[in-house]
């Protein structure tokens, strides 16, 4: 399984930022976690603040993936661009949250990557991302759910 992990803005603070909310554990220690619990799989990883790089990282992994996992922070909340890109590829993107964004304020309510995004998993904190890799995981090996 090949899985391309990407995080949008202000979650390379993770560990520091919020840990009431986000928790306490930077994201080099969840992405380390993760490679231990898939030690066969390849997972790579990208984080940027600015959309634009979002947006030509994800373009540039169509194909490349079993899928992406795709935390894209407040972009998920304002971006149409990243929910036309999303829509615009032909690899499977989970949207991943670490906080319930439906117990938070009305605005994260609202996202506009999740039509184009095969899933969504929210409230987890990082075990979300180990959730996402796990239907990847299966979905490659056509595993416990048929291939969509
Ligand atoms: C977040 C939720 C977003 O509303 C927020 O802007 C983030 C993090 C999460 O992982 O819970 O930056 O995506």
């Amino acid at each position: 399984m090949k899985a391309l992990i990407i995080n949008g803005p202000n979650l390379n603070l993770l560990g520091k930022r919020e840990p009431g909310i986000y928790g306490d554990t930077s994201f080099d220690q969840i992405l380390q976690a993760l490679k231990d619990c898939f030690p066969s799989a390849t997972i790579d990883y990208f984080q940027s603040n600015i959309e634009g790089e979002l947006i030509d990282r994800l373009q540039e992994a169509d194909g490349k993936y079993d899928g992406i996992v795709l935390n894209a922070g407040a972009y998920t909340h304002t971006s149409v661009a990243l929910g036309d890109t999303i829509r615009a590829i032909t690899t499977d993107v989970i949207e991943v949250h670490l906080s319930n964004v439906f117990a938070r304020e009305e605005f994260r309510h609202n996202s506009f990557i999740a039509p184009h995004c095969i899933g969504s998993i929210s409230g987890f904190g990082a075990e979300g991302y180990r959730l996402a890799l796990d239907v990847l995981k299966n979905k490659s090996e056509n595993r416990f759910f048929p291939r969509r």
